[in-house]
């Protein structure tokens, strides 16, 4: 009897429908876990990244180390032990981590502590440098931000970030028409779009004094954690956004954070870019929650389409510390 040949199926993966938007996997990216001040000295924080629980302390100099929380000896709760000459001190059997003598520095991950906040990478690898959360461009030095409340929003923190990109909403929901979106060349987990458009319909621009004036932004994602909105026209400032992801089981979604910087000048004209920033905010939020995606793409849909596609791109964050002992 002839023995049939198996059929060979070509499976294509839609663009985002890889890692973009699924709220059971955590991306390689830096993301925020909550204000500097807020870290103590001599004190074991708990973080959470998606799945995974990480302990965040203070070491030698104040410098601030990050690790998975469960124990690479035996997974006990590292949040439940001390630190000690700036290492962490397992409550199980008291192995020590954080780097000198004798410390286990396998599981850290890199850190960041800058406007502000402590940004920690899920990964040991960097798939963005630490420049580019410093500024849009990596270079300019903006000053003391004004961090805005965090807020939980229940979707994935990628449709949070991408809002941006997605240029088809403009119209509908902001009352802003789009003129002009370019795709700016940058490395692998950056994706950044200049944006053309002009304030057209809603009273919100009247009331500001903006009706008709032209919007002149880039939009900068930064991996899967951090965008920045680097705003030329027609007011001057910066935002950078993040948004963290949270445990499936505690209703997923994720952690905001938004830090504002204002362009030098009168407190007027600074009023005036947080109320042009914080109007688009609330419009965003509240089409945001509870929004499931769908990879049901449009033409119009092209630059949020080449976000899903960099985050697609990037390894995924599985937690654990390395080996030790
Ligand atoms: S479980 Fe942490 S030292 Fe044993
Ligand atoms: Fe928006």
């Amino acid at each position: 009897m002839a023995v049939r040949e198996p059929k060979l199926v070509q499976v294509r993966t839609p663009v985002g429908t890889g890692a973009f938007a699924r709220a059971d996997v955590t991306v390689a990216s830096w993301y925020c876990v909550g204000k500097g001040r807020a870290l103590k000295p001599g004190a074991v924080s708990a973080a959470q990244l998606g799945e995974t629980k990480l302990a965040v302390w203070r070491g030698d100099n104040s410098r601030v180390l990050a690790m998975d929380a469960r124990c690479p000896h035996l997974g006990a709760d590292l949040t439940q032990g001390r630190v000690v000459h700036g290492q962490v001190v397992c409550p199980m059997h008291a192995w020590k981590m954080g780097p000198g003598g004798g410390g286990c520095e396998r599981g850290l991950l890199p850190t960041l502590e800058h406007h502000g906040l402590i940004f920690v990478h899920a990964g040991a690898v960097c798939v963005a440098s630490r420049d580019r959360i410093t500024s849009p461009n990596g270079e300019e030095n903006l000053g003391r931000p004004w961090l805005l409340p965090p807020q939980t929003i229940r979707t994935s923190g990628h449709l949070v970030l991408g809002n941006g990109f997605d240029t088809g909403h403009y119209g509908p929901l902001h009352g802003v028409e789009l003129i002009d979106a370019k795709r700016v060349e940058e490395d692998g987990a950056v994706y950044a779009v200049d944006i053309r458009a002009r304030l057209v319909r809603k009273r919100r621009w009247r009331a500001l004094g903006l009706t008709g004036r032209e919007v002149v932004a880039r939009f900068i994602g930064v991996g899967a954690g951090l965008t920045w909105v680097s705003c030329e026209a027609p007011l001057r400032f910066s935002v950078l956004f993040s948004a963290t992801p949270l445990r499936a089981k505690e209703g997923g979604g994720c952690r905001t954070r938004v830090a504002f910087f204002p362009a030098r000048g009168p407190a007027v004209a600074k009023l005036r870019a947080l109320g042009l920033m914080y109007g688009l905010v609330c419009d965003d939020r509240r089409v945001l929650e509870g929004m499931r995606f769908r990879p049901n793409w449009t033409a119009a849909d092209a630059c949020l389409r080449g976000y899903a596609e960099m985050i697609d791109g990037l390894p995924h964050f599985g937690g654990g510390a390395g080996a030790c002992g």
